[in-house]
């Protein structure tokens, strides 16, 4: 079974935030069947995935003057330095650690963080494109 199944928080209705997502449930869903090397250059991909997928997010927020975009960057660099420590932990051989992190704890913050700080951004985006 995949760790991130297809559903209702990965359709915001903005075509670029939804490509980037479905390319992150992949890649997650990707490291969950990999072990040895290709699991550590697998979360390779994933941290500058990400990195690129909320710096796009970011973009959008700064173009468009959104006003929770403090609240959502900070979140974002909350998160890419909680994977940074996980991938120290991984280079360092510690695979245990970043596998748990990768199966136990992205699947649930990938959903909440879709669900609340995503949806908001996606509903000012539809609001400021049909003006
Ligand atoms: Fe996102
Ligand atoms: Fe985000």
């Amino acid at each position: 079974m995949a760790l991130i199944e297809d559903c209702d928080y990965l359709h915001l209705g903005i075509p670029a935030i939804d490509a980037i997502h479905a390319e992150f449930a992949e890649l997650v869903n990707r490291l969950a069947q990999s072990d040895g090397v290709e699991f550590s250059d697998l979360f390779a991909q994933l941290m500058a995935h990400t990195r690129a997928h909320f710096a796009a997010e970011e973009d959008l927020m700064r173009q468009t003057s959104f006003p929770g975009r403090q609240e959502h960057i900070a979140e974002h660099g909350r998160v890419l330095g909680e994977m940074e420590r996980f991938a120290e932990r991984l280079a360092a051989g510690k695979t245990i650690f970043a596998r748990a992190y990768i199966e136990d704890r992205v699947p649930d913050w990938f959903a909440q963080h879709t669900r609340t700080l995503d949806y908001a951004l996606a509903v000012h985006l539809h609001r400021v494109q049909d003006h």
